[in-house]
């Protein structure tokens, strides 16, 4: 049997400096989204928490603004541009909501240029895993009817349709899909889940996962 091997990718906590990716991201993934979700703001939000998945070996460099320091002003010089800053590559994050003994996914998104390697299975393990540590029920979420791809990838986690909410998406009217799992501490959540894990290392590999 092959020894699996290391993923590029890791969860962690998203973070502040994580915001302009996370912008970019969702504006991608959601462009007809208004207003855009404020992420300063919901990293700030205590029902809610935010994981962000990073490739290892990438790094993006980022030139902040200009800004300028008192002394500059005083010399009347034109301020240096600082240093590019180096941020490691965000590649997908998913938000939950912990509301009343249910975690709820309010936003998961992968890079277009990193779809279909499994990113997305694994904010989805990640979800599992810190509703559990949190003591959470279950797993919910809405979805549009029209987004097969994602429902897929929730049916394979164990969701189940519970409901629809008619005209929930404001841009074009479209109904929304609600989901949940069965309870997440039950007997047959657990063995699905324990055998998404196995299937999950044996076709992608182990990815690290640090979670607060
Ligand atoms: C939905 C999304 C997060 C999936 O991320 P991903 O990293 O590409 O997903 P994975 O590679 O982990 O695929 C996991 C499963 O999702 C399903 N899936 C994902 N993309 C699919 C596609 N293009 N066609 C069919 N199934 C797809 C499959 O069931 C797949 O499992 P499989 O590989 O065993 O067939 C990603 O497509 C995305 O960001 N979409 C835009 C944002 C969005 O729609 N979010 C959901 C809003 S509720």
């Amino acid at each position: 049997v092959a020894t699996p091997t290391q993923l590029p990718y890791y969860l962690r906590p998203m973070r502040m400096e994580d915001v302009d990716q996370a912008d970019e991201i969702e504006h991608e993934a959601f462009p007809t989204l208004y207003p855009p979700t404020n992420y300063r703001k919901e990293l700030r939000n205590r029902i809610a928490e935010y994981i962000a998945c990073v490739q290892r070996d990438a790094e993006v460099w980022v030139q902040k603004g200009t800004k300028r320091s008192w002394t500059d002003l005083f010399r009347r010089r034109r301020p240096e541009p600082p240093e590019p800053a180096r941020e490691e590559l965000i590649v997908g994050f998913l938000g939950v909501w912990y509301m009343g003994g249910e975690a709820h996914i309010v936003t998961i998104a992968v890079r277009e240029s990193h779809r279909r390697k499994g990113i997305g299975e694994l904010l989805m393990i990640g979800a599992t895993e810190m509703a559990l540590l949190r003591e959470q029920q279950v797993l919910t979420l809405e979805v549009r009817v029209s987004n097969v791809n994602a429902q897929h990838l929730y049916r394979k986690y164990g969701f189940k349709d519970v409901g629809v909410r008619r005209r929930y998406y404001q841009d074009n009217d479209e109904d929304a899909l609600i989901m949940s799992t069965d309870k997440l501490t039950g007997a047959d959540h657990q063995a699905l889940f324990a055998r998404l894990k196995e299937q999950y290392t044996e076709r992608h590999g182990i990815a690290e996962r640090v979670y607060l």
